[in-house]
C-alpha cells in the first residue's frame, strides 16, 4: 500500500496481533468508528481474512503487514515498512502475545535469536517497534501507545540473575515477567515522551474466551468483546486524553507492580531491552531521549 491510501482525515492506528482474539475484535471496532486500521499478523492467510473483516466493518478502509514478532530482525523489518508506508500514526496497539499452552507447560520455548519466546514477543518486540515508530507517532501527535499488559504483571518478578529463565522453568512466571516488563516499560516511555505529545498506557483488558487462554485453560468469563472495548476505549474515550502512565485493571485506573513505578528498576530494564532489541544502531527515527538508559 502507498501512503496516499490514507486519507488525510483519517486517523492510523497499527494493531499488532489483528488475526485472532482480542487484536481482531480491536481493529473491527476502531474501523467501524473511522480509524484506518493496520492489520499485523505473523501468517498471511489470517492477515488477509481479517483485513477483509476490518474492511467490512468500516468503510472499506484499512491495510495490512506481515511480520514475526518473535525474530529481532522481523519487529525492525515492520517498523521499517511503517514508516516507509504512512505518513502518520495516531495509535500504535501492542496487542500481540503469547503464553506457553498447558500441552507444552514443561518447555521453554527459545527464539531464533536465542531468547525466551515470552521475553521476545511480550516485551522485547513492543519495546522495539514503539522505539522505532516514536518519531513517527511524535510527528502524528496528539498520539497514543497502548500496550496490551495482564493482570499477570501484578504477580510478576523480574528475575535480574536469569531474566531468560533458563535456570528455573515456571510458564507462569515467565509470562507474569514479561507483561511486568511491558508495564513498568509504559510507565517509562509515558514519562520520556511527554513533551512530545505521545502518550502511552498499558492494561489487563479482562479474562476473554481467546485461543490464547482456551490453550492454557484458564477461566474467562468474558467474551472476546469486553476486552476489545477496554482497549478501544482507552484510544477513543475523549475523558482519558490527558491519561498517561497510567495503567488499567479492564475500565478502572489502579496501581500497577510497584516495580512499574520504580525509576531505577525501569532504567535498568530499560538498559537491558536496548541491548536486546537491537534498536541501537538503528536509531534514524528514534528520538534521543529514548536511546539511553
Ligand atoms: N484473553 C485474555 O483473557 C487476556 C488477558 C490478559 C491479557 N491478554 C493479552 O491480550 C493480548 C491478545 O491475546 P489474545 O487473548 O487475544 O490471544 P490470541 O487470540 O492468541 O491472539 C494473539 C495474537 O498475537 C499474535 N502473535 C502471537 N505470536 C506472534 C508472533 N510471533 N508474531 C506476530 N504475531 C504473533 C497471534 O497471531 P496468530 O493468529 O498467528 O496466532 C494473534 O494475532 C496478548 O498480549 C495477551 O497476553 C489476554
Amino acid at each position: 500500500m502507498k501512503e496516499q491510501d490514507v486519507t488525510s482525515t483519517e486517523r492510523v492506528a497499527l494493531v499488532t496481533g489483528s488475526t485472532s482474539g482480542l487484536g481482531e475484535a480491536t481493529a473491527r471496532l476502531l474501523a467501524e468508528e473511522g480509524w484506518h486500521v493496520v492489520v499485523h499478523g505473523r501468517d498471511p492467510r489470517k492477515v488477509a481474512k481479517a483485513l477483509a473483516g476490518v474492511r467490512s466493518a468500516g468503510r472499506g478502509q484499512g491495510s495490512s503487514l506481515v511480520a514475526d514478532l518473535s525474530r529481532r530482525d522481523g519487529v525492525h523489518a515492520l517498523a521499517d515498512e511503517v514508516l516507509a508506508t504512512y505518513g502518520r500514526l495516531d495509535a500504535l496497539i501492542n496487542n500481540a502475545g503469547v503464553a506457553t499452552p498447558n500441552r507444552s507447560a514443561r518447555t521453554r520455548r527459545v527464539t531464533a535469536d536465542g531468547l525466551q519466546l515470552e521475553w521476545q514477543v511480550n516485551f522485547l518486540a513492543p519495546f522495539a517497534l514503539t522505539l522505532r515508530l516514536s518519531g513517527l507517532l511524535a510527528r502524528s501527535a496528539p498520539a497514543l501507545v497502548v500496550n496490551v499488559s495482564s493482570v499477570a504483571q501484578g504477580w510478576g518478578q523480574l528475575r535480574w540473575d536469569d531474566l531468560q529463565m533458563a535456570g528455573r522453568w515456571d510458564r507462569m512466571a515467565a509470562y507474569a515477567q514479561s507483561k511486568l516488563a511491558l508495564t513498568a516499560f509504559t510507565n517509562e516511555y509515558a514519562q520520556r515522551l511527554r513533551a512530545d505529545g505521545v502518550r502511552a498506557n498499558s492494561l489487563h483488558p479482562g479474562m476473554c474466551a481467546t485461543k490464547m487462554v482456551r490453550s492454557t485453560f484458564v477461566l474467562a468469563p468474558h467474551r472476546t468483546g469486553y476486552g476489545a472495548r477496554n482497549i478501544v476505549r482507552l484510544v477513543t474515550d475523549p475523558r482519558l486524553e490527558n491519561a498517561s502512565g497510567v495503567y488499567f485493571h479492564e475500565r478502572r485506573r489502579i496501581e500497577p507492580n510497584p516495580f512499574a513505578q520504580d525509576v531505577v528498576g525501569r532504567r535498568r530494564l530499560w538498559e537491558v531491552a536496548l541491548d536486546q532489541s537491537g534498536v541501537i544502531g538503528r536509531p534514524d527515527e528514534v528520538p534521543a531521549e529514548l536511546l539511553t538508559a
